[in-house]
């Protein structure tokens, strides 16, 4: 079975995305990097980029990680702290540690693109 269909689906998605931005948005590490972001935009990319890279259906249409990150001067420290705050909101929507590790996996494979390194 894939991450997606473990966790829950297209539903668990959204609920993890709008928990997700709901703490980015309030960590002093990195939502300053939000305040000119369209957040409606966001969280509906990374619904579908999550899905995608969860093994869900891939209608994910955004920049691939390196061109979106491209410029920003990303840290390993702001990547911790998305990383962070993705794991917080699994472990409040009761995913099993197996799964959180597996999307933990997840982000690592994309952390090189990320950080444009
Ligand atoms: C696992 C790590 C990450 C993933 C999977 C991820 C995913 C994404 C996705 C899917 C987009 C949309 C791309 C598009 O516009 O087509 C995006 C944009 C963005 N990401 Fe990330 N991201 C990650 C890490 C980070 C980190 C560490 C930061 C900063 C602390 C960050 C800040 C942003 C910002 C500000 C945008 C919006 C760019 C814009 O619209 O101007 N991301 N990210």
């Amino acid at each position: 079975m894939s991450i997606y269909e473990q966790i829950g689906g297209a539903g668990a998605v959204d609920a993890a995305v709008d928990i997700f931005y709901r703490k980015v948005l309030v960590d002093d590490r990195i939502s300053d990097f939000f305040d000119t972001v369209d957040m409606d935009g966001q969280r509906a990319k990374q619904k579908a980029f999550l899905t995608m890279a969860f093994g869900g259906p891939n209608d994910y249409t955004g920049k691939d990680m390196r061109e979106a990150h491209k410029g920003m001067n990303l840290t390993e420290e702001h990547f911790n702290a998305v990383a962070e705050n993705l794991v917080a909101t699994l472990k409040e929507l009761n995913v099993s540690e197996d799964i959180i590790n597996s999307i933990v996996e997840v982000c690592l494979s994309v952390k090189d693109d990320v950080l444009n390194v």
